[in-house]
Parts: structure tokens; C-alpha cells; sequence
């Protein structure tokens, strides 16, 4: 097989776009094009304010844009090009049918390899980047054999580790590549891209379902580590333990590690919650029910960890937050990054409105139509629609502001529900000034816990202690 020259990756989303501008960056030698049906996408990636936030991202497509890394919407002029195809698109959790609200959707994978299939010419190495269910591979070599032009294809899995927020760092140093395939040379063409700035030794290969497979695992274990140090902040609350001592404590041990071990309002973000259900979907098809059945706990946990914040809200708030204003930090569901997708604001925020609760949002990075579309949804019903009554609560209940202490203004109490760090640079003598007292702080993130807001006046609790 000729080295690769032509890269065509199907999705440019936070996964496709960043990992491409990447490889387009270190690998002045190949042709990367990011192809989308989403028009709009498309525009915006080639425009100066890209679609995604995500430090060091601009400086990245800037140095290769226009050069060797191209966005556009003609799919299948770059399938037909490329030596190499990435299927990086969307695989959401299903909304209906069989496996509803478990399983993944692979309908846009699907199509992708139809796709593939239909417009390809001679022989090309079709990757998995995509988060998929074990043995999805052998799906998809299937479709591409009903091919239109004689196409011969290799199928190689090559999950995507990066976290938003440090996309850029993580793609500069994986901690690991990983790259699972069945012919030996098809793995070595793509070790050979990585290995234009990945050390070889950091180049995993393994067979496909092993890759497919580990992508699911990992995730499962690093929401498991969320959700078990959450359920302890939970019993430090109620026995005078903190957890971020435990935390501390228990991270010393090499064999745990300090990492992911922050308790907080809950996880969110487009992966965790989706590839934990996808398998236990998986288990529970395989059939092992007890182990779908462990992993789903995960999840549990994780929800019963927002609807407690809510909770203990109302309860310290004299049992009622009925027609109280609310300044609500942060609506990404983690610093650094515009996505809220599972953001826990999300479902604070609908629980905190089912209150009646006046909300005033402020998040540095998100816009206000994203945090309405994402309220709206959160209410839809069965029909998918929601109700006029679920309309104007919102609408008469959701404010946004443009600075923390403005969304703080006149407030009864704050949430801080992402971690951004301007949020410890507020002057929280004039917060203080502006709110009604007892003025109350949630912090579901201890993100001001060493700020000796009591000694300010503020009532603070944070999670965990
Ligand atoms: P995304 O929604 O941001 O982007 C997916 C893009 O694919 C969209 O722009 C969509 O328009 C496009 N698309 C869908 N069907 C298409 C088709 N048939 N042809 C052309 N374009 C099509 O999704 P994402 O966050 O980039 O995630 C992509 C995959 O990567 C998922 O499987 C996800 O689980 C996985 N992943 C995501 C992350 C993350 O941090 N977001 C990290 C690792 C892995
Ligand atoms: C995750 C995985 O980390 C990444 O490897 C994978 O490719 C995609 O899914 P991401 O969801 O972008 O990345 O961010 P991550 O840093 O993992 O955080 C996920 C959620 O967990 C966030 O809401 C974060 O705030 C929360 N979290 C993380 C905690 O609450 N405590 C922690 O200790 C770590």
C-alpha cells in the first residue's frame, strides 16, 4: 500500500474538526478534507469565529487552512480522492424503537458507509473515529461490499480520546493511539500518520473489537470514577467528612491515582451518559443483565447527584425557591468549552424552573439561543413537542446576563454549575452588596470554596462537606 495522501473524514463536529486539524498541521505532506452535510458547519469552520471553543483550536486550522486542510460540503468529490475515509459523525443515543434511550443510533454511520460505498473507486482504508458498539465493524464492512465501482476496502477502528476543553493538548500528546484492524498493512498506513508526532511506543494496535470495544470501557471507567467519588460526597455531607480530603487521601495510593476524582453536580457531555447506556444495551444484548445492570448504576448515581443538588437548594433555601431569583454560573458542562450537551446545568436549571424558581444564566462561552434550545428540550414530551405551559415558564422564569455578578444582581442565591476560572475572579464584596441575605452559594463545583466567602457573609455550600 502507497503511504496516505488523501484524507477525506465525514463529520466535522468537536471530533472531526480538531482531530483533522491536527493531522492536517503535523503532516504537511497529506491533503485533509472535513466534509459535512451541515452547510451552516461548514461555513462557520471556514470562517474566523469557528463553531467549536476550544483553547489553542484557531491558531491549529489557522497554520493549515487554505494550505493542506479544507472544510466543505462536497461529500462525495473528497470520499472519491482520499486514499483514507474517517467516518467521525454522530452516534446519539436512540430516541425510539428498539434499544430506545440505550442503544446507539448508527444510522449516520450507516449512511456514511453507503455513501462510501456508492461513490468509491479502486481501494480504500475506511476508519471507524466515531464512538461505536462493539462489532460495528463487521456492519460496516458489509455494506461497503455491495459496492457500485469494484471499491475494495479495509476497515480499521480508531477511537478518539480527547476530552473537550484540552482537545488540542490531548491531540498534541495522547497518552495513547489506538488503532485496531485486521491486515497488518492498513494498521501500519495510519500508525504512519500518527507517527509524524505520536512516539511509536504510544501507537496501540489491536484487532477490531478490542479498539471498538475499549473506547465503550474507557469511558464506562472514567464516569465510574465520577459517579463513585459523588456517591461519597453524599455520605461526607451527612457524617462531617470532606470529600475533597478523602479524595486527596485515597489518590495517594498509585494503584487509584488523583485524577477524576473531583466531586461535583454530576457529569455531562456528549459521551459519558450515552456510551455507559450504549453498554449496558450491549450486556444486556449479549445477555449478561448483571452487568449491564452494574454499569448502569453509573448513570443512577450521576442523576441522583443533580436532583440532590436541587434539592438540598430548596431545603436550605426555607423549603421554597418559588418567585426567588437565581444567578446561575456556567451552563457547559465543564470549563473551556462551548458544548452543552448533558450539561448538568441543563437539568438543574429544568428542576429549579419546575420550583418556579426565577433563573438569570450566565455562562462565558455558551449563547443565549443554545441555553433555550437546550431548555426547550429538556421539556419536550412524548410527541416530541412542548407545551404551552412548559413554553411560558421559561419564558417568564429565564433571564441571561453578561457577567456573573450582573446574573448575581438583587439575587437570593448563586449555583455555580461549571467550572469556568473567571468565576474566582469576581468581586464578590459588590456581589454580596447587590444579593438578598442570607445570601446563599451553591457551589457545585467547590470551585470557590477556598475564597472564604463565609467570611464575606455569603452562606456557602459546595459538595461534599
Ligand atoms: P458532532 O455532532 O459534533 O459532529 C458530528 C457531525 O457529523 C455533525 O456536524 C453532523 O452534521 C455530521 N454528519 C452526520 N451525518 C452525516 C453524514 N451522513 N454525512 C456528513 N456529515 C454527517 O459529534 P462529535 O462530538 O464530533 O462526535 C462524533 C463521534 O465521536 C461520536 O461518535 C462521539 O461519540 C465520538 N467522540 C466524541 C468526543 C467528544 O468529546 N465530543 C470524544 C471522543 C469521541
Ligand atoms: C470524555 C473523556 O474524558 C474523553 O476521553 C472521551 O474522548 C470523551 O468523553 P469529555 O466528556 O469531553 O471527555 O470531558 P471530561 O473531562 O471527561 O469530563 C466529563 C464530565 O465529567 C464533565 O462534566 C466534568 O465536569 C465531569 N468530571 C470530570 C467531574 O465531575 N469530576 C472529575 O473528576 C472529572
Amino acid at each position: 500500500i502507497d503511504p496516505v495522501s488523501k484524507i477525506c473524514c465525514i463529520g466535522a463536529g468537536y471530533v472531526g474538526g480538531p482531530t483533522m486539524a491536527m493531522i492536517a498541521h503535523k503532516c504537511p505532506h497529506i491533503d485533509v478534507k472535513v466534509v459535512d452535510i451541515n452547510a451552516d458547519r461548514i461555513a462557520q469552520w471556514n470562517s474566523d469565529r469557528l463553531p467549536i471553543y476550544e483553547p489553542g483550536l484557531d491558531e491549529i486550522v489557522h497554520s493549515s487552512r487554505g494550505k493542506n486542510l479544507t472544510f466543505t460540503t462536497e461529500i462525495d468529490q473528497a470520499i472519491r480522492a482520499a486514499d483514507m475515509v474517517f467516518i467521525s459523525v454522530n452516534t446519539p443515543t436512540k430516541t425510539f424503537g428498539v434499544g430506545a434511550g440505550r442503544a446507539a443510533n448508527l444510522e449516520f454511520v450507516e449512511k456514511c458507509a453507503r455513501r462510501i460505498a456508492e461513490v468509491s473507486e479502486g481501494h480504500k482504508i475506511v476508519v471507524e473515529k466515531s464512538t461505536l458498539p462493539v462489532r460495528t465493524a463487521e456492519a460496516v464492512k458489509r455494506i461497503l461490499s455491495n459496492t457500485a465501482n469494484n471499491a475494495t476496502f479495509d476497515v480499521l477502528s480508531n477511537p478518539e480520546f480527547l476530552a473537550e476543553g484540552t482537545a488540542i493538548e490531548d491531540l498534541l500528546e495522547p497518552d495513547r493511539v489506538l488503532i485496531g484492524g485486521e491486515r497488518p498493512e492498513s494498521i501500519e498506513a495510519l500508525v504512519d500518520i500518527y507517527a509524524n508526532w505520536v512516539p511509536r511506543a504510544r501507537l496501540l494496535t489491536t484487532n477490531l473489537w478490542s479498539s471498538e470495544l475499549s473506547k465503550l470501557t474507557a469511558n464506562a471507567f472514567l464516569a465510574q470514577r465520577v459517579s463513585s467519588i459523588n456517591a461519597i460526597s453524599a455520605l461526607c455531607e451527612a457524617t462531617g467528612a470532606d470529600v475533597d480530603e478523602v479524595a486527596a487521601a485515597i489518590g495517594t495510593d498509585s494503584r487509584i491515582g488523583p485524577k477524576f476524582l473531583k466531586a461535583s453536580v454530576g457529569f455531562g457531555g456528549s459521551c459519558f451518559q450515552k456510551d455507559i447506556l450504549n453498554l449496558v444495551y450491549l450486556c444486556e444484548y449479549f445477555g449478561l443483565p448483571e452487568v449491564a445492570a452494574y454499569w448502569e448504576q453509573v448513570v443512577r448515581m450521576n442523576d441522583h447527584q443533580k436532583q440532590r443538588f436541587v434539592t438540598r437548594m430548596v431545603r436550605t433555601m426555607f423549603n421554597t425557591v418559588s418567585d426567588k431569583k437565581i444567578g446561575i454560573w456556567g451552563f457547559a458542562f465543564k470549563k473551556d468549552t462551548n458544548d452543552t450537551r448533558e450539561s448538568a446545568s441543563i437539568y438543574v436549571c429544568r428542576d429549579l424552573l419546575l420550583e418556579k424558581a426565577r433563573l438569570c444564566i450566565y455562562d462565558p462561552q455558551v449563547s443565549e439561543h443554545q441555553i433555550l434550545n437546550d431548555l426547550e428540550y429538556v421539556f419536550t414530551e412524548g410527541d416530541n413537542k412542548i407545551s404551552e405551559a412548559k413554553r411560558e415558564l421559561i419564558e417568564q422564569h429565564v433571564t441571561f446576563a453578561s457577567s456573573a455578578q450582573e446574573a448575581s444582581s438583587d439575587a437570593h442565591a448563586i449555583a455555580i454549575l461549571t467550572e469556568w476560572d473567571e468565576f474566582a475572579d469576581a468581586d464578590f464584596e459588590a456581589i454580596y452588596s447587590t444579593m438578598k441575605k442570607p445570601a446563599f452559594v451553591f457551589d457545585g463545583r467547590n470551585r470557590l470554596k477556598d475564597l472564604g466567602l463565609k467570611a464575606k457573609g455569603f452562606e456557602y455550600h459546595g459538595i461534599g462537606f
